[in-house]
């Protein structure tokens, strides 16, 4: 552009000679074209950098389908608290008695705080897929010398035996209720086959 502005003298060698007048005119004919293209950019919907009003409907409502489920006493990245960990395992007294299907279902459901399948492989429980290696593989859990109670107090609430664990405490949360646990506990117990992992 700079050539442009410049004031051409007229050499009898050049064959291009502007006028400074008409560099000028070329300049402001392409700062307006420009700015039409942007105005043009803005107008085909780009949206605005800043907002006046709120960013959500108002009123606000919960769309359909939300669940309804209490969660008040989960740990989310809202509320960094969680209730306390038990101090001492919970006693079982008798050996549990669980769904072992009502387990297998519960350990594959995503709805319910993710699921074990998040973080351990669990041999074929759910029929799920693409199970996630945070934690350990539980395929063969059943064999694994754990007794109901210990296999209970784990999953009810780890950090009664692990203060640094990282498996959320799903009994302590209300994520799963006493009975639910149980069901998980006796379908563990029914693992016993190490999973088969493609290479
Ligand atoms: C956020 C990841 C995560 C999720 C979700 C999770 N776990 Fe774990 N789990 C772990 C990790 C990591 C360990 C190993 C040590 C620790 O951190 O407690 C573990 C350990 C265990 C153990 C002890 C294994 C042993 O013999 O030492 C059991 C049993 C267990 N999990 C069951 C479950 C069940 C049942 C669920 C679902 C209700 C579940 N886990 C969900 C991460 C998870």
């Amino acid at each position: 552009m700079l050539y442009i502005l410049r004031p051409l003298t007229q050499t009898s060698s050049s064959k291009r000679r502007f006028l400074p007048g008409a560099g000028l005119a070329i300049l402001t004919l392409s700062i307006a074209g420009v700015a039409g293209l942007l105005t043009h950019a803005q107008n085909a919907g780009l949206a605005p950098l800043a907002i006046d009003g709120p960013s959500s409907a108002v009123p606000w409502v919960r769309y359909a389908g939300w669940p309804t489920r209490d969660t008040s006493k989960f740990n989310s990245l809202t509320r960094l608290v969680s209730p306390p960990a038990p101090t001492t395992p919970r006693k079982l007294g008798k050996e549990l008695t669980g769904d072992r299907a009502a387990g297998q279902k519960l350990v594959a459901d995503r709805s319910r705080g993710g699921s074990c399948l998040t973080c351990h492989v669990i041999g074929s429980a759910g029929g799920a897929d693409l199970p996630g290696n945070v934690g350990p593989d539980l395929s063969d859990i059943g064999s694994a010398g754990r007794d109901d109670e210990w296999l209970f107090n784990y999953v009810n609430d780890a950090r009664v035996y692990n203060p640094d664990t990282v498996m959320p405490p799903w009994g302590t949360h209300g994520i799963f209720s006493e009975a639910e646990i149980g069901d998980i506990v006796a379908f563990l117990k029914t693992l016993k086959s190490p999973a088969k992992l493609a290479q």
